[in-house]
């Protein structure tokens, strides 16, 4: 048994429960810290917090509501730590590194803190708790928890893939780059070799994740950075790897060189991610942006030069401190401007530490209900149009899962990221196969299986 193991060998056997708030950032880290305990200590995940050993709450702090949460999460998990005393619980995620040893205050019965740049260090913090004293690390150890976190093992055909980390944008309403530090992209060859060694494993779709993937500059083996466009590149050429996605892409780190892949690189989806967070030149300027409307409308004209089909979904707040009705229809125009499929839309909410939190939160809150009630809606339509448009097309189908609704149906995604599901034999999981679809529901496709790829390498196993 390794050294490291040794000591923790009590650990050995138990199980750890992981509840994940906030974005696929977050969910990825939760996967990586359950790879890295069971490798080093052998823990397995198990889906009941009853049957734990060790409860861990990761967290979001973007926005107020998922801040919220975790303090009612961890008021249940007390309970449970009072029938069972040598229950341990963590807390990790963005609302860690902000809040730091003040959980422990209000929260005693946590055992171990740690930050979306520590989480890595688990099995040492772990090793600490046995003196029985709570143990903190939130600190910011860039490109340690990449060296240090185990090889992925993907047991599906898509896989997320971390390139960088952190945000040097500081948009004003945001808490990210307190939370989860400035920028820092991980190596160019090591981002390679994980995408290589995945595809090995029968990974077909790799999704890139970064709070601002365009900004990604890693270090090449000669020295010279790599921007995200020759990450791109590089990526196309992987055997196996035949879809690649990613988010968030920010409007500002858009260069000519990632517009030009939309025209050469078919395997990247024609589904781009770009919050635009406002219409109006007045609130961007405000939120630090950095673009104006116009400048997002050509950013998106020059994209879909490239690639027509190209569509977009974004993020939106409402209710940004000084917004108007006309702020707001300015940000209503740019939506029928551009015609988004799909939005993540929420109503401002000041996060601390955030210079927009120094202004008054003056937008009144039924005011910004009802804004984002007359976004969402106008999205929705557009999103169930573009649907509708779909049917009676053919489209290639990553099948990934059985579908949730069952009925013997298997579901997948087409290059645009709507959920199809439809009638096949369960041998097809894991293949791009092609599908007419038949039908559009509000919240996925239905469609007819046409013909299974050929020739195509079968995945290991389909989650
Ligand atoms: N990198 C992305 C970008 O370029 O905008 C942002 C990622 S941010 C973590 C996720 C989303 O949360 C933002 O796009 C924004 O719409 C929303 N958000 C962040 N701070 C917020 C706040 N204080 N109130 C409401 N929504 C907020
Ligand atoms: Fe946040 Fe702006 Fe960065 S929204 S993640 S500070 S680009």
């Amino acid at each position: 048994m390794p050294a490291q193991r040794r000591g923790l060998s009590r650990y050995v056997t138990k199980k750890l429960f992981i509840q994940t708030f906030g974005c696929q950032m977050n969910e990825y880290d939760s996967s990586r810290i359950a790879d890295q305990l069971r490798d080093t200590l052998g823990m397995s995940r198990t889906d009941d917090p009853e049957q734990a050993d060790l409860l861990l709450l990761n967290t979001c702090s973007v926005r107020e509501k998922a801040q919220e949460k975790v303090f009612s999460q961890l008021g249940r998990w007390r309970e449970l730590k009072q029938e069972r005393p040598d229950l341990l619980i963590g807390v990790g995620g963005c609302v860690a590194s902000q809040e730091g040893e003040s959980i422990l205050q209000r929260a005693p019965f946590v055992d171990l803190v740690f930050g979306p740049q520590t989480l890595h260090r688990l099995p040492d913090m772990l090793r600490r708790r046995q003196a029985d004293v709570p143990v903190v690390d939130i600190s910011f150890p860039e490109l340690e928890k990449f060296k240090k976190l185990p090889a992925q093992h993907s047991a599906r055909v898509s896989a997320y893939v971390s390139i960088m980390e952190g945000c040097s944008k500081y948009c004003t309403f945001c808490v990210v780059p307190y939370t989860r530090g400035e920028e820092f992209s991980r190596p160019f060859d090591d981002v390679l070799a994980e995408a290589v060694d995945l595809a090995q494993q029968g990974v077909r779709e790799i999704t890139l994740l970064g709070q601002n993937v365009n900004a990604y500059q890693g270090v090449m083996h000669d020295g010279v950075r790599a921007d995200f466009a020759l990450l791109l590149r590089y990526l196309h050429e992987i055997d196996g790897i035949e879809r690649i996605r990613y988010t968030t892409s920010h409007p500002l780190d858009f260069n000519q060189n990632l517009i030009d892949v939309y025209a050469d690189l078919p395997k990247l989806v024609s589904h781009l991610h770009l919050p635009v967070q406002s219409g109006s030149d007045q609130i961007l300027r405000a939120m630090k942006r950095r673009y104006t409307a116009q400048d997002y409308l050509l950013l998106v004209e020059q994209l879909r030069a490239k690639r027509p089909q190209l569509s977009l979904s974004s993020d939106f707040i409402v209710g940004y401190p000084g917004e108007t009705d006309d702020d707001f229809a300015d940000t209503m125009a740019l939506i029928e401007k551009v015609g988004f499929d799909q939005s993540y839309s929420f109503v401002y909410s000041p996060r601390p530490g955030t210079p927009a939190s120094e202004l008054k939160d003056d937008v009144p809150p039924e005011v910004k209900q009802r804004r984002l009630g007359i976004l969402q809606q106008r999205i929705k339509a557009m999103s169930m149009q573009y649907s509708a448009a779909m049917v009676g097309s053919k489209q290639r189908v990553l099948v990934d899962r059985v579908a949730k609704k069952g009925g013997g149906l298997l579901s997948g995604r087409c290059d645009n990221n709507r959920v199809v599901n439809f009638s096949a034999p369960a041998g097809i999981l894991g293949k791009f196969v092609d599908v007419l679809i038949t039908e559009s529901l509000p919240n996925s496709l239905r469609g007819r299986l046409l013909q299974e790829e050929v020739n195509a390498p079968v995945a290991t196993a389909a989650g």
